[in-house]
């Protein structure tokens, strides 16, 4: 039996138990602070299983103990991000919280794998990583898959072809510096720089980066939680079905790309223990020079918050 606990109960963790049952991944537990809450969305959506026809249960709770031996824990918990907020204001408040929840889910699920939702999110995986003392390959961040994903639907619109057949790889941060890469993007197999010029190409990338804050400024109040919410359901199935998925994750990098000690959005191998291979890739002399850039902004917020950490 598989089991898998979602901290924080909000859009994009009610969005992740959604996707994780009815996909028939695992069963869920919802926990979050707020009482009634995570029971009340798991009650509707373990009723919404007897339509849909899974099995699967799906269970609210504000206490850690309901989440002992998850295979699988997601940190969703924290402030999401409001119009004119940059990702990086969230920092102080998420840490603590992030820090909290971290410490109390591991003592429950010390062999679980862990995949970090809450932003700033390489900063909060590394935090996540630092607390729970784990492993580094069973601590991941989920960003690359949703910013790829985003890459892949204004690829798919550009051209007006299906998306399933557009694949894309975003590296580095999951901020303005992330690193979209369209010599690795392909549709069924076609580089997209033999589908369309070099300025649409640009300006795609340009989309990409600023994908998160574009559905916060239409949204007006609160952010983006169905791709959230899917990109994580598809890690989940590579690690709980052992599928060896190659996806762009946030690692920890030791050495790769001339990265150390930072997690950051690389392309690994996910599996049932969580990252099997950091796959390195040979970028071009702009690729590499941008992922560095991402990375060290990675770095100073890492300090930033380490020393808010120390000064409270
Ligand atoms: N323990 C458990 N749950 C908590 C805690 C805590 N210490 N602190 C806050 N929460 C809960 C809130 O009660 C809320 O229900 O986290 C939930 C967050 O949900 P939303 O506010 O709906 O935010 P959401 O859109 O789901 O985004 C969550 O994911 O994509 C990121 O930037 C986003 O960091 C944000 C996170």
């Amino acid at each position: 039996m598989s089991k898998v606990t979602v901290v924080g109960a909000g859009f994009v963790g009610a969005t992740v138990a959604q996707y994780v049952a009815e996909h028939d991944l695992a069963d869920v537990v919802l926990v979050d602070v707020i009482e009634g809450m995570p029971q009340g969305k798991a009650l509707d959506l373990w009723q919404a299983a007897s339509v849909l026809g899974h099995g699967r249960k799906v269970f609210g709770s504000n206490s850690y103990t309901d989440t002992k031996e998850s295979n699988i824990v997601v940190i969703t918990a924290g402030v999401a991000r409001k119009p004119g907020m940059s990702r990086d204001d969230l920092l102080k408040i998420n840490a603590k919280i992030v820090q909290e929840v971290a410490k109390e889910t591991v003592k429950q699920s010390p062999e679980g794998i862990f995949i970090v939702v809450t932003n700033p999110l390489d900063v909060m995986t590394y935090l996540t990583w630092q607390t729970t003392k784990l492993p580094q390959h069973k601590v991941i961040g989920m960003a690359g898959v949703l910013d790829s994903a985003r890459f892949q639907t204004f690829i798919a619109m550009e051209l007006n072809i299906s998306v399933e057949d557009v694949r894309a790889m975003v590296l580095g941060g999951h901020g303005d510096l992330m690193v979209p890469l369209p010599r690795f993007s392909t549709v069924n197999g076609i580089p997209i720089t033999e589908l369309m010029p070099p300025d649409r190409i640009q300006s795609l990338c340009e989309r990409t980066r600023n994908g998160g804050a574009e559905i916060v400024s239409l949204l007006k109040s609160g952010s983006a939680y169905y791709a959230p919410g899917a990109s994580v359901a598809h890690m989940a199935g590579s690690i709980l079905k052992d599928k060896n998925r190659l996806l762009p994750c946030a690692v920890y990098a030791s050495g790769q790309y001339g990265i150390k000690d930072i997690y950051v959005g690389l392309p690994a191998i996910l599996g049932r223990e969580g990252i099997k291979k950091i796959v390195e890739l040979k970028l071009s002399p702009d690729e590499a020079s941008a992922l560095k850039k991402s990375a060290e902004s990675i770095r100073e917020n890492i300090n930033v918050m380490n020393q808010l950490l120390v000064a409270v």
